[in-house]
């Protein structure tokens, strides 16, 4: 019977046909079963055209990226979800914050454990984010063509970095108030510019509501746009780059046969029935995005999910005295991830505050435009690439032990003390 005598359907069967017509009204088509119907998922979904059709095998491979640039992305958006839900509750005024802080621990349902998790995934967020970083030089993954896209990364890291020290002064209490004067007396270092920097920030020459109004806005508003903005690039950038790094070997030859392909372009021609390496006979050594990556993808967030539900159960954040600006604690430390900083400061004010974090910084973004070997890109601790891994990973750890002396080797007056 065609369309246009078949008969409309009766009460009884509306409401039978009605799931599978709400389904089909949302997804036209059935679960993708040939390769076409992969591929035209790829390219027709809103949310998995993102993907490219087909990925090199090689990057599927948890041991290359260990899912830390998954993992940073999932953790951004766990924390824009409970991020939203707290802005119900939280008022930016000195008065009232540190209330609205013993609210939700009191009387919100859910309050302390959506605080938990906010907190837990913006700690990890930092970390995460680093290691990601560590990932992508250790694999020389920020050659040519990645050069660009390693510089967003950097900005990518310090806005991270920013987003998490804004969201530090919220709470209102002890802990907040100090870390963010500490943290903020450091911009102040800056010669020239320093103590203007430090009243632009701060609204004011200390710590209060203008900084509490501020820092709040920079954090709810600002610095997640920029993020969403800056991540969509990174992921525009990856695409736009061949997808992500792999040795030569498995970016032009075929594993089984050694077969040497030639540079693979995905185009329309992907449209045809049947397997894709009929087109030309190429050997091929990549997969279906559908359902290969999006499994991969969705195994690395329910991960993500689940640790940060854990911890947050077994954890609560920390929320210290309210606010009292006439009794600092000794010694009144910054938050753990600028400790490196304020560890070196005790030495030099000037040299650990900014001439040091400012080379890194200038180090870190210059990387892919003084590197120009092409040689080890794809592979962990390549050979050929042992003098940059060798300076990158010392720089880092030193990094961590000024980090962990000022973490838990730091007593009052910045004295050596023993954590034990
Ligand atoms: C909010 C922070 C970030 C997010 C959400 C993010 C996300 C991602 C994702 C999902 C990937 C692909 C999978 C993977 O490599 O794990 C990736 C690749 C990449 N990221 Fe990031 N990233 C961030 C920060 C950074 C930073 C700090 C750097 C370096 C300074 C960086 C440089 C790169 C490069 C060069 C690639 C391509 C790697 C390759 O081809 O092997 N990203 N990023």
């Amino acid at each position: 019977m065609s369309n246009a005598t078949k008969e409309t359907p009766g009460g009884f069967a509306v409401l039978r046909e009605l799931p599978s017509n709400v389904w089909n009204s949302i997804f036209r088509g059935p679960l993708p079963s040939t390769d076409l119907e992969r591929s035209s998922t790829s390219f027709t979904n809103f949310f998995l055209h993102i993907h490219p059709v087909k990925v090199n095998r090689h990057t599927l491979r948890p041991a290359y990226t260990l899912g830390l640039g998954l993992i940073s992305l999932f953790l951004f958006l766990i924390l824009v979800v409970t991020g939203v839900l707290l802005m119900f509750y939280y008022v930016p005024s000195t008065t009232q914050a540190y209330d609205r802080m013993l609210d939700l621990r009191g009387t919100v349902a859910f309050g302390i454990f959506l605080r938990n998790m906010h907190r837990w995934s913006a700690h990890g967020m930092v970390a995460i984010v680093f290691l990601h970083m560590c990932r992508v030089f250790l694999t020389g993954a920020y050659k040519k063509p990645r050069e660009f896209n390693w510089v967003l990364g950097v900005v990518l890291l310090l806005v991270t970095l920013f987003l998490s020290f804004t969201g530090y002064l919220l709470p209102w209490d002890q802990l907040a108030f100090w870390a963010i004067t500490v943290g903020t007396s450091i911009a102040g270092y800056a010669p020239l510019i320093g103590k203007q920097m430090q009243f632009v920030l701060l609204g004011d020459t200390t710590v209060g509501q203008e900084a509490l109004l501020r820092f709040y806005v920079l954090h709810v508003a600002v610095l997640p746009a920029v993020l969403v903005l800056l991540i969509a690039v990174h992921f525009w950038r990856i695409r736009k780059d061949g997808g992500l790094s792999r040795p030569e070997k498995a970016a032009e030859t075929a594993p089984q046969t050694g077969v040497v392909k030639m540079r693979k372009v995905y185009g329309l021609q992907g449209f045809v029935r049947g397997p894709f390496t009929k087109v030309g006979n190429v050997p091929d050594d990549s997969v279906y995005s559908w359902p290969n990556l999006l499994m991969s993808e969705l195994f690395v967030f329910v991960l993500t999910v689940s640790v940060i539900l854990v911890v947050s159960l077994a954890f609560n954040a920390p929320l210290e005295q309210p606010v009292n600006v006439m009794h600092p604690p000794n010694p009144a430390k910054a938050p753990w991830y600028f400790l490196g900083l304020q560890e070196m400061v005790s030495y030099s004010a000037f040299w650990g505050g900014i001439g040091i974090p400012g080379i890194m910084v200038g180090l870190l973004l210059v990387t892919p435009y003084i590197d120009r070997g092409a040689k080890g890109v794809g592979k962990w601790f390549a050979k050929e690439r042992l003098l940059a891994n060798t300076i990158f990973l010392t720089l880092v750890i030193l990094n961590v032990i000024f980090i962990v002396i000022g973490t838990f080797f730091r007593g009052p007056n910045w004295t050596l003390v023993s954590p034990f």
